[in-house]
């Protein structure tokens, strides 16, 4: 992998790389014997000279001292097919250079750092390789720095808090911005640009968060280990790309690829692995009707679980999600996690008759593991509980990681550092080799990694549905396309149209939860209600639930401001039809959607939209569903209520 032309000397260098259609350009500069990079956007300079570098630990820093040794440059173009997700098609087109350097110091190490400009973002890592006495590091600080105009307008959530990435977004200036902060980071530039700082394809090293540095500029702030160092690294190593998605808009943003791009192709054959929509014992213990813990009112019961197959029959769902059967949820389930077990069942549970019935009926059991962050544990048993789920043709399985804090070899880790990113990585691994798809709640974020491992079907990682009932305000899922959702799909728990619930009170209108299965991607989506509040109550709303895929060919971002709105059209992957989505804050809206994105041919669309007078508040169940045919050329015009949304199906007809 490594190539090394012989050293020899040179002085200060500059080089631009121009992104393939020459609006994105970044230049590389070596001055001083110092390295940095700048980038611009049609000769506007989007981030200025910015550091690179690394602190590490008992040597000298590597960041400075330095000399090219040479550069080399490739052209890239490549169409990828993805296997499953938003887009079957996404473009890997960039320009690449690679500028191996070496120290014109006493040690004279070497290390490279390899740019990829694309037309909509800019990414570049570092590459150590191994040499004589230089073999084992420990990283004391990546000193990579962002250097974007301070008066850019920041969408952020705090790192380091003891609920991980569940938080609302801030909006701020980026001079405001105080802590660390994780990626994807979002800005807006005094330029009109819209930037997202992120990473892609993270792999034994500590996520990266951002903070401002001592010089006022945004630095890279690697997630420590508890022995306050951010990795220990066995060279050679490829750092995680650092990532700078560009665009003009915001609603530019959300069709990002450039991460995937990044990522390897898949580590093997995966085409075992499908998308899946499922319904849970799990919305019931929110609301308070069933508990985790064994007891009168348990969930996870033998006769729940084969009337809930049931339901998933008649409802036209393919997956079910059991939560609580294991032994291990008595008393404080957050406190006690560590006697988690995940091959033995309640005594009112029996895994052996659910799993065959839900087989017998062609329903998929999504297994559920809840580690509470108590890694030793769960790795201890990791293989005969994937071997015992595998054993009841079980394939699925959504793992949760809830509480501050990952024990890691008797040791508080946090989730996102180098260990907490080895431990996920190890499932994700130790699942594809069992055919096994992940939905990973309290997870590491999402890099990409999917590209390479396409049985992480999704993850929850951000405030999601279950914090309804006071703390989701609508503008949440108005900033989540702009900002989570750039690092992959996620599992928001859609659905839920028992709204008025006193247990918990959604802050939404009844066709906003219809307008989620669009507007928030998921490899495996969940229909989070309980069946009979869709066989009974809403009959008519379901219908678009059960309808809309969980996999596209492609998707259209069609209008939207962060925190404000998004709508988006997506066409099914496996079929002519189209479906359109709608989401806005509490300012009420009327959009009027050009259905230019169709294909040629008559569409029928089913419309099921906020009533005029409907309000997230005082009505949220006023919605109307109506129908008529369509074509491209034509519009539609929707009203979104305060805190509303909308969702349509365009049908082609034959
Ligand atoms: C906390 C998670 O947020 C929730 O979704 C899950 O059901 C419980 N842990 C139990 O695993
Ligand atoms: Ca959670």
């Amino acid at each position: 992998m490594f190539k090394w032309a012989l050293w020899h000397e040179k002085g200060d260098a500059v080089k631009d790389i121009l992104s393939p259609n020459g609006r994105v350009k970044c230049v590389f500069e070596l001055k001083n014997s110092q390295i940095s990079y700048h980038v611009y956007r049609d000769e506007k300079l989007i981030i200025k000279p910015s550091r690179l570098g690394f602190m590490i630990c008992g040597e000298e820093p590597l960041t400075n001292g330095l000399k090219l040794v040479r550069s080399q440059t490739k052209k890239h173009e490549e169409i990828i097919e993805m296997p499953w997700g938003e887009d079957r098609y996404i473009n890997n087109n960039y320009n690449e250079m690679a500028f191996y350097l070496a120290e014109n110091k006493e040690e004279k190490r070497i290390f490279t750092i390899r740019f990829r400009v694309f037309d909509d973002g800019v990414a570049f890592r570092y590459e150590i390789p191994p040499q004589p006495k230089f073999q084992r590091i420990t990283i004391k600080d990546e000193l990579t720095e962002f250097n974007v105009d301070q008066n850019s307008i920041a969408w952020q959530i705090p790192a380091y808090q003891p609920d991980r990435y569940e938080y609302n977004y801030e909006k701020c200036s980026v001079f405001e911005i105080t802590g660390s902060v994780h990626t994807p980071l979002t800005m807006h530039t005094p330029t009109g640009y819209y930037l997202s700082i992120h990473e892609a394809a993270l792999y034994n090293y500590g996520s990266m968060t951002i903070r401002i540095n001592s010089s006022n500029v945004l630095q890279s702030d690697i997630t420590p280990l508890s022995d306050g160092t951010k990795a220990h690294l066995l060279l050679p190593f490829l750092s995680p790309w650092r990532l700078i998605m560009v665009a003009d808009s915001a609603i530019g943003l959300t069709t990002n690829r450039v991460m995937y791009a990044l990522n390897d192709p898949p580590a093997g054959d995966f085409s075992w692995v499908k998308t899946l929509k499922f319904i849970g014992i799990w919305w019931a213990m929110f609301v308070g009707e069933w508990t985790w813990a064994p007891g009168e009112r348990h969930g996870a019961t033998t006769e729940h679980a084969l009337q809930y197959i049931d339901a998933a029959v008649r409802l036209g769902i393919s997956g079910l999600l059991i939560e609580g059967w294991n032994d291990g949820w008595e008393g404080n389930w957050l406190e006690n996690g560590i006697n988690n077990k995940f091959t033995t069942t309640t005594e009112d549970f029996n895994m052996e008759k659910v799993a065959r019935y839900a087989r017998d009926n062609n329903i998929e059991i999504v297994g559920h593991h809840e580690t509470v962050g108590f890694v030793d544990n769960y790795e201890n048993q990791l293989e005969a509980a994937y071997n015992y789920y595998v054993l009841n043709g079980i394939h699925y399985i959504k793992s949760g990681y809830a509480g501050n804090m990952m024990t890691i070899n008797g040791r508080k880790e946090y989730h996102h550092s180098q260990l907490g990113v080895n431990h996920y990585q190890k499932t994700v691994e130790l699942a594809a080799r069992k055919r096994i798809c992940l939905d990973i709640h309290e997870p590491i974020k999402g890099t990409g990694i999917e590209r390479t491992w396409p049985n992480i079907l999704t993850r929850e990682g951000a405030r999601g549905q279950e914090y309804e009932g006071g703390a989701l305000s609508p503008s949440h899922a108005c900033n989540l396309p702009y900002t989570r959702l750039l690092a992959g799909g996620m599992d928001y728990t859609n659905g839920i149209l028992d709204i008025t619930n006193s247990v918990k009170r959604m802050a939404t209108t009844v066709t906003r939860q219809l307008a989620y299965f669009v507007t928030i991607y998921s490899g495996m989506t969940m229909a989070a209600d309980r069946p009979f509040i869709y066989e009974e109550k809403f009959k008519d709303l379901y219908k678009f639930i059960k309808d809309v895929p969980t996999n596209f060919e492609k998707t259209v971002p069609l209008a939207g401001e962060i925190g404000e709105y998004y709508i988006v059209a997506r066409k099914d992957r496996d079929g002519d039809d189209w479906y359109v989505g709608g989401v806005t804050s509490e300012t009420p809206r009327r959009v009027l959607i050009n259905l230019d994105f169709l294909d040629e041919g008559v569409f029928l669309a089913e419309i099921y939209c906020d009533s005029n007078d409907a309000h997230f508040r005082g009505n949220p169940f006023g919605h109307q569903i109506s129908s008529k045919h369509v074509g491209r050329g034509e519009s539609l015009d929707i009203y979104m209520a305060p805190g509303g949304g909308f969702a349509i199906r365009l049908s082609k007809q034959k």
